[in-house]
C-alpha cells in the first residue's frame, strides 16, 4: 500500500510544488498519473522513492515509512521497488546487460538466475541484441527500454515509473504496457506518470489522477483522491 498524507514540498529555492498532496494505491493497482510539465510528477515520484524529503506530511509505502526511514533501511525499500527515471539513469561505464543485471546483484541472485532473468527481460523488452552494447551507444528509445528492464527484471512488489514511453513510438509503446500490465497482473503495483493522452485512452480500465496545483485528483469528476481529500480551498493552500 501507498500512502502519502498531508505532503508539502517546498525547494530551497522557496516554490511550493506539493500542497497537503493526499495519495493512496492499495496493493496491486495500477495507476496513472498525468499532469503538465512542471506540475510536480518528478518530485512526488522523487518522494515516493527516497531521493527527496517532504517538507512535512508522511509518506508509507507497505511497512515502510519514508518519512523516517534509515539509510540502512531505505536501502531495503529501494530493493523492493523498481524504478524507471525520466532521465534513465544508466550506468555508462557498463553493459546493458550489466545495467539491467544490477538489482539482482544487490539481492545476491546467483549467476544462473541473474543471465535467466536478464535474458528473459531483455527479450521482453526487444534488446537481446544490444546486451553487450554500452548503453551510450544505444538511442533514446532503446535507453529507455533498459531502464524498463532493470526496473522490472527482479519483479518488484512496486514499480514507479516516470514517463516511461516518453521516447517510444506506438508500437513499442503498446508493447511496454503490455509488459506492466502482465507484470501487474503477476502482483507489482504500478504508478505511472505520462504525458501520453493515447496510452491512458488505450487503457481507460485503469485509475487516473490528476496532479494540479500541488496537489492531486482522481480523474472522472469529483473524485477526489484518497479518503484525506479536502476541496482546494478548504486545504490550507495559504499556510506556506
Ligand atoms: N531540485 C529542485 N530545486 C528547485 N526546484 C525544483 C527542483 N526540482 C524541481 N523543481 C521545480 O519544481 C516544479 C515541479 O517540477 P517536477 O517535479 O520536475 O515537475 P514535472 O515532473 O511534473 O514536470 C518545477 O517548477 C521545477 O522547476
Ligand atoms: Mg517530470
Amino acid at each position: 500500500m501507498v500512502s502519502l498524507s498531508h505532503v508539502y514540498k517546498t525547494y530551497v529555492s522557496g516554490q511550493h510544488v506539493l500542497k497537503n498532496l493526499q495519495l493512496e494505491v492499495a496493493n496491486g493497482e495500477f495507476v496513472f498519473l498525468m499532469g503538465p510539465s512542471g506540475a510536480g510528477k518528478t518530485t512526488l515520484f522523487k518522494i515516493m522513492t527516497g531521493f527527496e524529503k517532504v517538507s512535512s506530511g508522511h509518506v508509507k509505502i507497505n511497512d515502510y515509512d519514508l518519512s523516517s526511514l534509515s539509510s540502512r533501511n531505505m536501502a531495503y525499500f529501494r530493493r523492493s521497488i523498481g524504478v524507471v527515471f525520466q532521465d534513465f539513469k544508466l550506468l555508462y561505464d557498463r553493459s546493458v546487460f550489466e545495467n539491467v543485471a544490477l538489482p539482482l546483484y544487490i539481492l545476491k541472485k546467483n549467476k544462473w538466475e541473474v543471465i535467466e532473468s536478464v535474458d528473459r527481460i531483455l527479450r521482453k523488452v526487444g534488446l537481446s541484441k544490444k546486451s553487450d552494447e554500452n548503453p551510450a551507444h544505444l538511442s533514446g528509445g532503446e535507453k529507455q527500454r533498459v531502464a524498463i528492464a532493470r526496473a522490472l527484471v527482479h519483479d518488484p512488489m512496486l514499480l514507479i515509473a516516470d514517463e516511461p514511453t516518453g521516447n517510444l513510438d506506438w508500437r513499442l509503446s503498446n508493447e511496454i504496457m503490455e509488459l506492466f500490465s502482465q507484470a501487474n497482473s503477476k502482483g507489482t503495483t504500478m504508478i505511472i506518470a505520462t504525458h501520453d493522452q493515447g496510452v491512458v485512452e488505450r487503457n481507460k480500465s485503469k485509475r487516473l489522477f490528476q496532479i494540479e496545483a500541488g496537489q492531486i485528483f482522481e480523474s472522472g469528476g469529483q473524485q477526489p483522491c484518497g479518503q484525506f481529500f479536502k476541496p482546494l480551498k478548504e486545504a490550507g493552500l495559504n499556510i506556506l
